[in-house]
């Protein structure tokens, strides 16, 4: 009668042992390859950068290569409401000890280093951070040539991230790029695809008194300057249009942007308009019931 119980408390200390070595080896695993995920998450991030800075060529493209042409940009942190860099002081001062580890995302989470938006919150993340980072590209005499601007705005099911490229007047759009978003494949995820990114490209941002003059048109509904919207996916198509012109506006880099403009003694300058609006019509004019931007995002504010 004793045998069967010693076989149950065997089989269960045979059980127990084996669930924990398991665990132990999944947690070591899980530590050792931390690091790796870590890094992949940095190269891709650059690899997006690039992308959204046309330096980059998916067929050809090596890591190493990509790590070598990340080397063209300084990093920089920038006070959004007042549009400056902060430097190696100010940046302890404000509690950033490491600019290249400093992730804006990661900042709306903390009180200090973030604003809560409240009902101003087109791009519907919530809370805006105070600073945030930018890469720009300098030319020979240290002019900046190219300036990469992280985005992020709610699309249909989750927040959109991205990146938008300036050329050196802060206005034409050199290229877009999106590197992590909850949209459906077919459908919204579609603003992954070269073919609806290339229609940003030439485009400008602002008008001639300064205002943001650009966004997402319903599909098939052509306008100077904006991108027609993705057929079958308006919700993700207008998540892209509120975050593009939350974050070229006033609440956003649009500070930024005019002091980069102020200091190399440029104006915005739109006579020389669309370098390469291929699929979308010059002669149309305004019409503004095909703006995709009026309409707060479904989840407002529900993501940072
Ligand atoms: C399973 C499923 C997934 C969808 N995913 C998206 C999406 O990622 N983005 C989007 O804008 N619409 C998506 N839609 C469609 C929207 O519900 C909506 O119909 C669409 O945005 C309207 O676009 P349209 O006016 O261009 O037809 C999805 C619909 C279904 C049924």
């Amino acid at each position: 009668m004793s045998k069967p119980k010693s076989n149950n408390a065997k089989t269960i200390s045979v059980a127990l042992t084996l669930c924990l070595v398991c665990s132990v080896l999944v947690s070591a695993v899980a530590v050792g390859l931390k690091p790796a995920q870590v890094e992949n998450a940095r190269l891709d991030r650059n690899k997006n950068i690039l992308v959204a800075a046309d330096m980059y060529n998916a067929e050809s493209d090596t890591a190493e290569d990509v790590a070598e042409r990340f080397k063209d940009f300084d990093v920089e942190i920038i006070d959004l409401n007042k549009g400056t860099y902060l430097d190696d002081s100010a940046l302890a001062d404000a509690g950033i000890p490491d600019r290249n580890a400093y992730d804006a995302s990661q900042a709306t989470k903390n009180q200090a280093l973030s604003e809560d938006l409240g009902d101003n919150d087109p791009a519907g993340i919530g809370r805006k951070p105070k600073y945030a980072k930018v890469y720009v590209k300098k030319d020979d005499a240290g002019k900046p040539e190219v300036v990469v601007l992280p985005i992020q705005g709610y699309g249909l099911w989750g927040t959109i991230y991205g990146f938008l490229t300036l050329e050196s007047d802060m206005n034409t759009i050199k290229g877009i790029s999106f590197y992590e978003h909850k949209e459906t494949p077919g459908l919204g995820a579609r603003i992954e695809e070269p073919q609806w990114r290339a229609k940003w490209t030439g485009i400008h941002s602002y008008d001639e008194n300064g205002n943001v003059a650009t966004g997402v048109t319903k599909a098939g509904a052509p306008k100077e300057n904006w991108v027609d919207g993705i057929s079958g996916a308006t919700l993700t198509s207008r998540g892209v249009s509120n975050m593009i012109q939350f974050w070229l506006g006033d609440q956003g880099y649009k500070p930024y942007l005019d002091m980069l403009r102020k200091e190399s003694g440029q104006t915005i300058e739109n006579t020389d308009t669309q370098a390469n609006q291929s699929t979308q019509s010059k002669t149309s004019t305004a019409q503004p019931n095909t703006e995709l931007a009026a309409t707060l995002p479904v989840a407002n504010g529900k993501e940072a």
